[in-house]
């Protein structure tokens, strides 16, 4: 698989930058994240060039974040604005300090960041989470670190037969039947269409879907690693899980998930009800693939069977080995969960 750079990933959520620097890793990368005293955010590279302290551990001041050694400080494009030691007439051994800075966009309470691939401009704008902000809509930001690698959290929120395994009791039982999916993809993106989703079993399920509608369920992958489930009864009852995973190494995932719904007339008290809910959904996946990656790591390299019944997996796993899925035309499965 690429290294998946050159992709806009979520950093951290904008109420986390406060009056302090926060250190983050993305794709093995070390970043200070800082928002300066006019309110703009800077991410660099978490490495002062004077004697390599983290500049996670330094301050911000009204001239831009100080290293906490010997204050040196940088503003948001990552240079050295300051040396509080210099005198008129100083050098260095290497020109005008500076650390690498790294494109941010803020946006619907969270901050991503540009890792440069092959080009160091994004294609875009990062995207944008659905019905946020919208009057009608219920929504939060969950954040969990996951010990696993960024694939294995994907395809985890995406697959429907665990559910009735991992979540049994809470989201399915262990009663299953027949679904026809069907799989539609483009360039970037793979979605699966649950084409007889019935209401399941459960008191979510009967929450999720009233008596006799018919459920619309999509399960949608979007590189690098964007995930999106949508459970939608009618214009009024729909249900959105959206979760987008930053890779922090070969084996931890940093994930935001957004939830949202509507649930006309009944939506705060819902909200009350869901959320514990979600969080101990989130709770049992995040065990299970610390157990899958604990197993993954004892017993060597990765080696994986797709099976039909994984859906979209194998559509995934292509996609991220950077073939794109543009033209191929819709076809049908069928899975049992
Ligand atoms: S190590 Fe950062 S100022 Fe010296
Ligand atoms: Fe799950």
């Amino acid at each position: 698989m690429t290294t998946m750079r050159g992709h806009w990933y979520i950093a951290c959520r904008s109420a986390q930058l406060q009056r302090r620097p926060l250190a983050r890793i993305v794709l093995g990368e070390p970043l200070v994240l800082f928002r300066m005293q006019d309110g703009r955010v800077g991410a660099l590279a978490d490495r002062c060039v004077h004697r390599n302290m983290a500049l996670s551990r330094g301050t911000i001041t009204a001239d831009g974040l100080a290293c906490a050694y010997h204050g040196w400080t940088y503003d948001s494009s990552g240079a050295c604005i300051k040396v509080p030691a210099a005198c008129n007439g100083c050098t260095t051994n290497g020109g005008q300090p500076r650390v690498r800075s790294y494109l941010v966009c803020e946006k619907q309470g969270v901050v991503w960041i540009y890792l440069p691939g092959d080009s160091e401009i994004p294609e875009g704008e990062p995207l944008d989470f659905p019905f946020h902000g919208h009057a009608r809509w219920q929504y939060w930001f969950m954040e969990r670190v996951f010990e696993g690698d960024a694939f294995n959290c994907a395809e985890n929120f995406l697959d429907c037969p665990h559910t009735n395994h991992v979540h049994q009791g809470l989201f399915r039982t262990d009663k299953t039947r027949e679904n026809q999916v069907e799989i539609t993809s483009g360039r970037d993106w793979v979605q699966a269409e649950f084409l007889n989703e019935q209401r399941m079993d459960t008191l979510l399920g009967r929450i999720l879907c009233p008596k006799g509608a018919r459920m619309r369920h999509t399960d949608r992958f979007t590189l690098p690693y964007t995930t999106r489930v949508d459970y939608r009864a009618h214009e009024g009852r729909h249900f959105i899980v959206m979760s987008q995973c930053t890779p922090i190494d070969e084996y931890h995932t940093r994930v935001f998930t957004y939830m949202a719904f509507r649930f006309d007339g009944w939506a705060p008290l819902i909200r009350l009800l869901y959320r514990p809910f979600a969080h101990r959904v989130l709770d049992q996946d995040v065990d299970i693939i610390r157990q899958q990656t604990e197993d993954i790591r004892r017993y060597g390299p990765q080696r994986f069977m797709f099976h039909t019944s994984d859906a979209i997996a194998g559509e995934m796993r292509s996609l991220l080995s950077g073939q794109s899925l543009e033209g191929q035309s819709p076809r049908i499965k069928e899975i049992r969960f």
